[in-house]
């Protein structure tokens, strides 16, 4: 029988296992609400974008289960304006994409949930994180996670989430890339690096969810990004709950992130709405292209 979940965070920090079981407990609710949570809310969320009904519900149910658990002081979520705050005595700050790709939910595609724990007040660097975890709703439920101890993944079961794999690196060299945004937006030397990569047979694998198409990276190498575009520049990702929680987990799997010039995780955020261009992947692809832009 292979390892469970709970006994794999036996060597962590006791209070931090404890998060990381608890938001573990809410996967095999939201995998099946997502069967009946369909279509859009009337509304947008601080980014601009139509919410779906999903969306909503996922934020509030995730919220609300990390109140109940006492141990998180504020949440950071793509879904909300603010900060919310939670308990005055918790320990843990959140940040929260309740629903990545969520755009995928009516093509039956993948999505996912992005967390990221700190213990510093929020906004702060990424490298300040302690923690970071996702949950991918895929034909199968999985969940990766990392406490500075390498990345783990585990399956869910009947008997709730058991280890995977141990200690997971990006093989070398990568085999896929997968880049978000219209490739005629992309500015001329990351097309061209691109290219390089297209003649030096990198196949293309492009989901439309970050935490899906991070996945296919961290088993099979080589580089996500969501990059710096002409008419965006600053991409589309969310620094906070999603690039920053995805750089903690990369970096941990030997891997890198970059917004262009440096790492992601030494970002200084501006706010808690802040995009940052993302290139993510295998260090020397990623140092690659930091020479190239
Ligand atoms: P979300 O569903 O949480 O809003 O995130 C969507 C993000 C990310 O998951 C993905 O990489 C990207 O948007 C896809 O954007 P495009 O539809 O522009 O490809
Ligand atoms: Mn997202
Ligand atoms: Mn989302």
């Amino acid at each position: 029988m292979a390892k469970a979940l709970k006994e794999h965070l036996g060597g962590i920090d006791s209070e931090l296992a404890s998060l990381i079981l608890k938001i573990s407990d809410l996967a095999s609710t939201i995998s099946s609400e997502l069967t009946y949570r369909r279509g859009k809310a009337d509304t947008k969320n601080v980014f601009g974008e139509l919410q779906l009904i999903a969306d909503k519900w996922a934020d509030q149910f995730i919220i609300d289960e990390l109140r109940k658990s006492e141990l998180v002081k504020a949440v950071v979520s793509e879904e909300q304006p603010d900060l919310v705050k939670l308990n005055d005595t918790g320990i843990f700050n959140i940040t929260l994409d309740p629903l990545d790709g969520s755009s995928n939910i009516e093509s039956n595609n993948l999505v996912g949930t992005i967390i990221g724990i700190y213990k510093e007040d929020l906004p702060t660097q990424g490298k300040r994180q302690i923690a970071a975890m996702y949950i991918l709703y895929g034909p199968v439920t999985t969940l990766v996670y990392t406490a500075q101890n390498g990345v783990h993944e585990f399956l869910h079961t009947k008997e709730g989430f058991v280890l995977k794999e141990e200690n997971i690196t990006l093989p070398e060299p990568g085999k896929l890339y997968g880049i978000g945004g219209l490739r005629k937006d992309w500015l001329p030397s990351f097309r061209r690096y691109i290219e390089e990569l297209e003649l030096a047979g990198y196949k293309l694998r492009y989901g439309g969810s970050f935490v899906g198409d991070f996945n296919q990276i961290l088993h099979y190498g080589g580089i996500f990004a969501y990059p710096a575009l002409t008419t965006k520049p600053n991409g589309k990702l969310r620094l906070l709950v999603e690039s920053n929680t995805m750089s903690f987990i990369v970096e941990q799997a030997g891997g890198a992130s970059t917004n262009g010039t440096c790492s992601i995780l030494e970002v200084e955020p501006e706010g808690i709405t802040q995009r940052v261009p993302t290139y993510i992947g295998n260090k020397a692809l990623i140092e690659k292209l930091e020479k190239i832009l």
